[in-house]
């Protein structure tokens, strides 16, 4: 299997309740090693830019103002297959769905409020890797 590299975000309902210890575990109990990390706040233009991709859904400007909300922990994941891995490892965007065990299961207060984010494939990892990291700041 392949090396792979994945963007992660612990979101600000996560920071706020002071449990990105508690990802980060179950992040790294997965196999994923973090490369790259950086706890920051989100300018609006920033939330938007990075969620583009959602710009015509209905959840779009509310999902914004969450993401701004507070602080949020910015990733690099790397591992073997780490966009699957990470995925795995997060559980169902909405985490009524999510299995037992999972991080959104565990810590997730709804399908907005739902602890982190992960890239959904790697061209999308390299993306938002690119968008959230200059190369210096990730030490592999
Ligand atoms: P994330 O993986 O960060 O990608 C987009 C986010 O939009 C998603 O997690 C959710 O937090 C948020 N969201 C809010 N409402 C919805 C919805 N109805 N369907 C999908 N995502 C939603």
């Amino acid at each position: 299997m392949a090396i792979e590299r994945t963007l992660s975000i612990i979101k600000p309902d996560a920071t706020a309740r002071n449990i990105t210890g508690r990802i980060i575990t179950k992040l790294e109990d997965a196999g994923l090693r973090i490369i790259a990390q950086k706890r920051v706040r989100w300018r609006t233009s920033e939330a938007q830019k990075f969620y583009e991709v959602h710009k015509e859904r209905p959840f779009y400007d509310d999902l914004v103002a969450f993401m701004t909300s507070g602080p949020i922990v910015l990733q690099v994941l790397e591992g073997e297959d780490a966009v699957a891995r990470n995925r795995e490892v997060m559980g169902a965007t909405n985490p009524a769905d999510a299995a037992p065990g999972t991080i959104r299961a565990e810590f997730a207060e709804s399908i907005e409020r739902n602890s982190v984010h992960g890239s959904d494939s790697p061209e999308n990892a390299a993306k938002e890797i690119a968008l959230c990291f200059s190369d210096d700041e990730i030490v592999g």
